[in-house]
């Protein structure tokens, strides 16, 4: 998908020919928490990562630069225990001087693909309403505001929803 894109220059497919997304191990931790912390400003990445890679190691995925095996991006998600049809996406994150080349699509596209392999129908998310960045890009690859939420997290900060379906 991205050697085939049109509207870029011969920069952005020299830079894409080099990141390739693979699965999250343990060794890469460290380094996700540093990239977490500045993107979500200390939101708590640390703590949600060890969780994760316990329970849905399956669905947590990196992107990095083939040569420099530096971390330009991540992604989590989950599946609901109790409606096995839904997934979660719970974090992405790219690397500033990475964005906008389409790394984060490769990575939501990557975890939709073994979502769907667990029989995964639907995917929601939470973003804030303030994220004009993220909200942008979850259009942009086809979800839609289900509702908004007050209170959702403390202290009484709203969220979107957003819905979509496999
Ligand atoms: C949201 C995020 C993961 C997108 O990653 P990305 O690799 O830049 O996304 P892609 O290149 O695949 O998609 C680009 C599209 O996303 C949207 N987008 C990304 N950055 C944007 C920005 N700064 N301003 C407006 N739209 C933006 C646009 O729709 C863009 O399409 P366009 O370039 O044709 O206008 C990235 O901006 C990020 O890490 N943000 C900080 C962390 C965050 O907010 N995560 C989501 C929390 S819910």
């Amino acid at each position: 998908m991205w050697i085939y894109s049109t509207h870029h220059t011969s920069i952005y497919y020299k830079i894409m020919e080099q990141i390739r997304v693979r699965n999250y191990t343990t060794a890469d931790y460290a380094d996700i928490c540093r990239l977490d912390a500045y993107l979500f400003e200390g939101m708590g990445g640390h703590v949600l990562f060890r969780h994760i890679e316990e329970l849905f190691p399956g669905l947590f995925f990196v992107a990095e630069d083939a040569r420099t095996h530096e971390i330009v991006g991540y992604i989590l998600g989950g599946i609901h225990l109790d409606d096995p049809n839904t997934g979660k996406l719970i974090r992405i994150g790219v690397k500033s001087e990475f964005q906008r080349i389409e790394v984060g699509t490769e990575l939501a596209t990557i975890l939709f693909a073994e979502m769907r392999k667990h029989g995964v129908k639907k995917v929601h998310l939470t973003v804030s309403e303030t994220n004009a960045a993220a909200l942008s890009f979850y259009r942009k690859n086809g979800f839609e505001i289900q509702k908004r939420v007050e209170k959702y997290f403390y202290p009484d900060i709203p969220r979107l929803v957003l819905e979509k379906n496999l």
